[in-house]
């Protein structure tokens, strides 16, 4: 196992779903499988960074050297983010968070009634994480790379959550293709990040996980030494 240096960069890295309980026994959830964070995870340790992963809940071993802290919903992984980021050099997004979670979880298992053919769920907003973390002011901000699952217009769309986040990089899976996106081994990405007279990119084809991540944080720790030295 590489041990890293005292001088390594802390990544801090959120993979998987979260979940957002209806009852004690729903929730609100998606099909992320972790399988693309926790290979971001290995890759940045394998590079010598010290890795810290913000984890929703999957069935993946941790990988080695990697420091791990579980969490369950949006509103935990916000908080484990944000106490860790503002520590950290880098910061990737890659959790499929939820955006809405219940305004008020019942606190006993919702019942199916005779009378009632439909039931309506108020949903409030979730907190922005990555959003969040790249409005810490300098000095406490990481670089800041996050994801962009789209189905369609996948550029526009990124570009957009690029801006509108206030990110330095942006990772864009067209998670409408099969055998690429959520829970498969293998996946494809459009890279794309600011420059200072706008933004370039790069296409990366479908390729495993694990080659894909390798990709992500080299690019990603590149730039990030392009701009602390300025
Ligand atoms: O886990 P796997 O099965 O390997 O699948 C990988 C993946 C498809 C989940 C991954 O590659 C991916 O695309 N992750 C981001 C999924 C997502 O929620 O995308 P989004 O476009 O809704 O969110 C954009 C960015 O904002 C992401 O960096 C997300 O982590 C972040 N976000 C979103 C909502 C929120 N409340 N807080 C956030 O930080």
């Amino acid at each position: 196992p590489i041990t890293p240096s005292a001088s390594a960069p802390h990544v801090v890295i959120t993979a998987g779903p979260t979940r957002e309980a209806l009852d004690p026994v729903r929730y609100l959830s998606n099909h992320s499988s972790g399988k693309m964070g926790y290979a971001l995870a290995a890759e940045a340790a394998a590079q010598g960074a010290r890795v810290t992963l913000i984890s929703g809940p999957v069935n993946l071993p941790t990988p080695q050297g990697v420091e791990r802290l579980n969490v369950e919903t949006a509103v935990q992984m916000h908080t484990a983010a944000l106490e860790l980021a503002p520590q950290a050099a880098l910061f990737i997004g890659c959790a499929a968070v939820a955006d809405y979670r219940a305004a008020n979880a019942a606190e006993h298992k919702l019942k199916k009634t005779d009378d009632q053919d439909t039931l309506t769920l108020t949903l409030v907003k979730n907190p922005d994480i990555i959003a969040d973390v790249a409005a810490l002011p300098d000095g406490q901000r990481p670089f800041v790379v996050g994801f962009a699952a789209e189905t369609q217009d996948i550029e526009r769309y990124a570009q957009d959550k690029l801006a509108r986040k206030g990110l330095d990089m942006i990772v864009a899976n067209d998670v409408s293709q099969q055998g690429l996106g959520f829970g498969s081994d293998d996946n494809a990405a459009l890279l794309l990040w600011r420059t200072s007279d706008g933004s370039d990119r790069l296409v990366a084809p479908p390729q495993p996980k694990t080659q894909l991540a390798a990709l992500i944080v080299r690019h990603a720790l590149t730039h990030l030494s392009l701009t602390s030295s300025g």
